[in-house]
């Protein structure tokens, strides 16, 4: 088993060094109506789940699903650190989150599917109706395609009601289903494929965003080419269509291999399957994240301990009850979807929205026009999307009749001025609002207020979830005191039922990167020896409230969602005239951070907005629009170490218009105030023309 660290070429910038210092922040009381009808109101909850009860507490979290067979053992940490969560247990996902409501909540309505346009009505799935298609698609995934548990399937689907469907369709025959985020190319979802090992893609025609229908088919044929390049075979792609019957792609479907849903779907209408019993176990999907390196880490998830935790912490944390309205505005392509639009909600029992499009389309309004007329009374988003909100309908939630109860936010720090927008405009001194601190690898929520329970205070996540126990670390492995005011490397000392299982055929790499930094015995079978690190840096202040500064390794969190550096630097050496790439993280007013691009050209050729444009597009096709860069810069030469390291750290100052320090040591200290001359625009540059959009800057390379 490798024991060394991670490699993290580029500590030399972290986004924890860029981050705002906040000063302490007043605490905002939960309402008492708010309290009245909570799931959890015992002031004693964290003590309930205090270490010395360990693991035993999580019975708690067990015993709200179903098991066909009871669990022995609650954690087995024989292989540490790769755990396992209620042994002997066996249990199905789709069971839990369909079947078992049917008694008490046949028709209630189990997915409201608002589309983009505003001229199509909602449409809801009642318990009922999900249950018949989940069945048939199920039927049909095992008796046409041949699928079985234990098998992957890539999804590449945007937010209908067909991705749930289908996810619940494989959960229920034990397929691990691996869903791509819809907004990455084609290119990227092809690398998951081959990655995963699946033969199969299931993606839809088209969708509408931002007011476009997209052509998605067309990324399902790059997906299957890029795979087939890297040795992964995909047998069949099976099309979903946004309108049923009416094809909305220019691609061609390829005989043989692509087959629309809805024609293999008549053979099997009114089909049941029964669920299948999983080993708790059992992965029930992969979703894949960023990480130090350029290859996504494919983040393996169990079925019993992750769904017991996600079904916890809905109940506890999200305060849904069967009888509430959820909205989660996050996409189920990102791990938020997956816990807190499907299977927590679903497993509650609860009404779980799922919107289509962007929430500012065709107006800032619109979120609150959907509120009002679902009866939306518990919103989960991200500060990107509030930040967004504010700035383009500052008073747009006044003019709706709308009222939350609760309100989530999740997925970067969020600044105190947006959250007292959060609290007061949108909430309206009404909803309680918990700021959830996790990760993909996590399953669901590690530090945050219990809403009942805590005060809620602006900026900060709070203490850790029920039976999560964080601590801050040093450099040394010395534990930073709460109140300290130093910030620290945050880790988890104790294992949860959500945590992932390891990375997908890859378990060296699961354990150099969270768990071998403070290990001390590689042999030991005693969970305190393994503490989790997250990745980010934080403080705790004297009241243990946990205040999150952001990742401390090579991974830019741009709005709420992770990229790897080193992806976005390998995509701009695709570029045939690019020697060298240089990544660094920027303030964004409106994202949190986006990635700023630098680049060095290799001998005797010439700066152009042609190599600007073909950078930018290296990574819209490779990565997704979501990794395109604020700026990109041609610069004569990198600043480098002596040893020829870049210096990204110097970089990323000049971006965030910080000061560079002591650059003397430098191979080539010149060609740091010839950059920072070049990027924060003193003196005369020579600018040579700007990509539309306004998204990339250069000046001369010389
Ligand atoms: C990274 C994980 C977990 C769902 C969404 C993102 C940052 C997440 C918060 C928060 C401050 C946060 C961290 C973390 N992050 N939530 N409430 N406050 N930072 O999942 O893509 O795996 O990203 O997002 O830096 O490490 P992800």
């Amino acid at each position: 088993m490798a024991n060394a660290p991670e490699k993290k070429e580029m500590t030399e910038v972290s986004e924890a060094q860029i981050a705002v210092h906040w000063r302490e922040e007043e605490y905002f009381n939960p309402p008492q109506k708010f309290i009245a009808q909570a799931n959890m109101p015992d002031s004693k909850i964290l003590e309930r789940f205090g270490l010395d009860k360990f693991p035993d507490c999580f019975k708690e979290y067990a015993d709200m699903v179903s098991w066909f067979e009871p669990y022995h053992t609650v954690l087995d940490t024989s292989n540490a650190p790769f755990w396992k969560w209620f042994t002997g247990g066996k249990i199905n996902a789709s069971y839990n989150c369909v079947d078992r409501h049917l008694a008490k909540y046949r028709n209630k309505a189990a997915i409201i599917f608002v589309g983009e346009p505003e001229n199509e009505d909602p449409v809801a799935i009642t318990y009922q109706e999900l249950y018949y298609r989940v069945n048939e698609v199920a039927a049909m995934l095992r008796d046409y395609v041949g699928l079985k548990a234990g098998d992957r399937v890539t999804f590449h689907l945007p937010m209908t009601p067909e991705l749930p469907i289908t996810m619940l369709a494989c959960a229920r025959l034990g397929v691990i289903h691996s869903e791509v985020f819809g907004g990455f190319s084609g290119q990227a979802c092809g690398t998951r494929i081959q990655d995963s090992g699946s033969h199969v893609l299931v993606t839809i025609d088209s969708y509408w965003r931002a007011g476009t229908l997209v052509d998605h088919k067309a990324n399902a044929d790059i997906a299957v080419q890029t795979a087939e390049e890297m040795g992964q075979h995909v047998d069949k792609v099976l099309v979903w269509q946004r309108y049923p019957g009416k094809y909305g792609s220019k691609t061609p479907m390829v005989e043989g291999r692509d087959f629309f849903m809805n024609d293999l779907l008549k053979k099997y209408q009114g089909k049941k399957v029964d669920p299948v019993p999983m080993d708790s176990t059992a992965p029930l999907f992969l979703m894949y994240t960023s990480g130090t390196t350029g290859k996504p880490k494919g983040i393996q998830h169990s079925t019993g301990g992750y769904l017991a935790y996600v079904t916890g912490t809905a109940k506890y944390i999200q305060d849904i009850h069967p009888e509430d309205t959820y909205w989660c505005m996050a996409d189920i392509g990102w791990i938020t979807g997956h816990s807190y639009i499907v299977y927590g909600p679903l497993s509650l029992a609860a009404t779980s929205v799922v919107y289509e499009g962007t929430p500012t389309y065709p107006d800032a309004g619109r979120p609150w026009r959907i509120a009002e007329r679902l009866g939306v009374n518990i919103l989960h988003t991200a500060p990107t999307s509030i930040r967004m909100l504010r700035k383009l309908g500052p008073d747009e939630p006044a003019k709706y009749n709308y009222h939350f109860k609760h309100m989530t936010t999740v997925g970067e720090p969020i600044e105190p001025d947006v959250w007292r927008w959060y609290y007061h405009t949108v909430g309206k001194d009404e909803a309680v609002i918990v700021d959830t601190w996790w990760q993909t690898e996590n399953g669901g929520f590690l530090c945050t207020t219990t809403p009942a329970v805590h005060q809620m205070k602006p900026g900060s996540a709070g203490p850790g979830a029920p039976g999560i126990h964080p601590v801050i670390l040093d450099e040394d492995g010395e534990e930073v005191p709460a109140g300290s005011g130093k910030a620290g490397n945050i880790c988890i000392r104790n294992p949860w039922p959500g945590i992932m299982q390891t990375i997908w055929g890859d378990p060296d790499r699961y354990v150099r990167t969270y768990y071998a930094r403070y290990n001390k015995n590689p042999k030991s079978t005693d969970w305190r020896d393994w503490p989790y690190m997250a990745g980010d840096g934080a403080v705790q202040a004297a009241d243990k409230y946990y205040r999150i500064l952001g990742r401390i390794d090579d991974v830019i969190n741009v709005a709420g969602h992770r990229l790897g550096t080193k992806e976005i630097e390998s995509a701009c050496l695709t570029v045939p005239e690019v020697a060298e790439a240089a990544v660094v993280p920027v303030a964004d007013e409106l994202r949190g951070r986006v990635p700023e691009i630098y680049i060095a050209l290799k001998p005797g050729i010439q700066a152009s907005p042609e190599i600007v444009a073909k950078v930018v597009k290296a990574n819209e096709d490779i990565i997704g629009k979501i990794a395109r860069p604020k700026h990109v810069y041609i610069v004569p030469d990198m600043p480098k170490t002596r040893s020829g390291k870049i210096m990204r750290r110097v970089l990323a100052s000049i971006s965030n218009q910080r000061d560079v320090g002591d650059v003397t040591t430098l191979a080539n200290p010149t060609v740091v105030e010839e950059i920072r001359v070049m990027v924060q625009g003193k003196d005369a540059v020579a600018q040579m023309g700007e990509v539309p959009e306004d998204i990339a800057k250069f000046g001369q390379n010389e």
